[in-house]
């Protein structure tokens, strides 16, 4: 059994969904522990509700190498094998993304490499891309840029305003992220360069 540790920072609502999957055995590994850089994410909240471990450690007023010790060494304390970036508004040291290599996930609503950065639903309606989605990608040392475990798409719709858009975009999250999670925990792939290639026997 892997444990997970999850960093967010806001709502929470890719937690949850991690959490509901960890819950129903949908993902085979248990969830160590929750953490918020921010006192007031909903999402921290949410885990305690749900009883896990979840630890506030503040980023404000912090250098980013005190506060990645700081998550790093909480994340090492309750033995977690595989990081999930859920919200989390912060760029990861290359000193953090050296300690977990290739066991940091995030997930970002495009598909990328297009519309990296902040309110990328927003960036895809502005750009006028008729179809959008998200990306669960291996954290590396730079935004939104490593490696792809996988992509969902959704069409982008004539009346959309970026909410609408968000909220198709997350329904795919949260199916997105459960099963890269389990790509990963599966061990049933190779890298080649930057391309993510299952195994024959590892495809579900
Ligand atoms: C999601 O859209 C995710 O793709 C992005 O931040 C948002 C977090 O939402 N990285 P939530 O906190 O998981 O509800």
């Amino acid at each position: 059994m892997k444990n997970l540790g999850i960093l967010l920072s806001g709502r929470g609502s890719n937690f949850e969904a991690i959490a509901d999957s960890v819950a129903a055995g949908r993902i085979r590994g248990a969830i160590a522990v929750v953490i918020s850089n921010r006192e007031e994410a909903p999402g921290i909240e949410l885990a305690r509700r749900r009883g896990l471990e979840a630890r506030v450690i503040p980023s404000k007023g912090k250098p980013r190498e005190q506060h990645d010790a700081e998550v790093v060494a909480a994340l090492q304390e309750k033995k977690v094998d595989l990081v999930c970036l859920a919200g989390y508004m912060r760029l990861l040291s290359p000193w953090f993304v050296r300690q977990f290599p290739n066991r940091i996930l995030n997930i970002h609503p495009s598909l990328l490499p297009a519309f990296p950065g902040l309110e990328a639903q927003k960036q895809a309606l502005e750009y006028g891309a008729k179809v959008s989605g998200c990306t669960v990608h291996f954290v590396d040392e730079q935004l939104d840029h490593g490696a792809i475990i996988l992509q969902k798409a959704v069409p982008v719709l004539d009346d959309d305003d970026e909410h609408s858009l968000a909220a198709r975009i997350l329904e795919q999250e949260h199916i997105a992220y459960t099963e890269a999670i389990n790509i990963v925990l599966s061990g049933g792939f190779e890298l080649m360069g930057r391309r993510l290639v299952r195994r024959a026997t590892a495809k579900a």
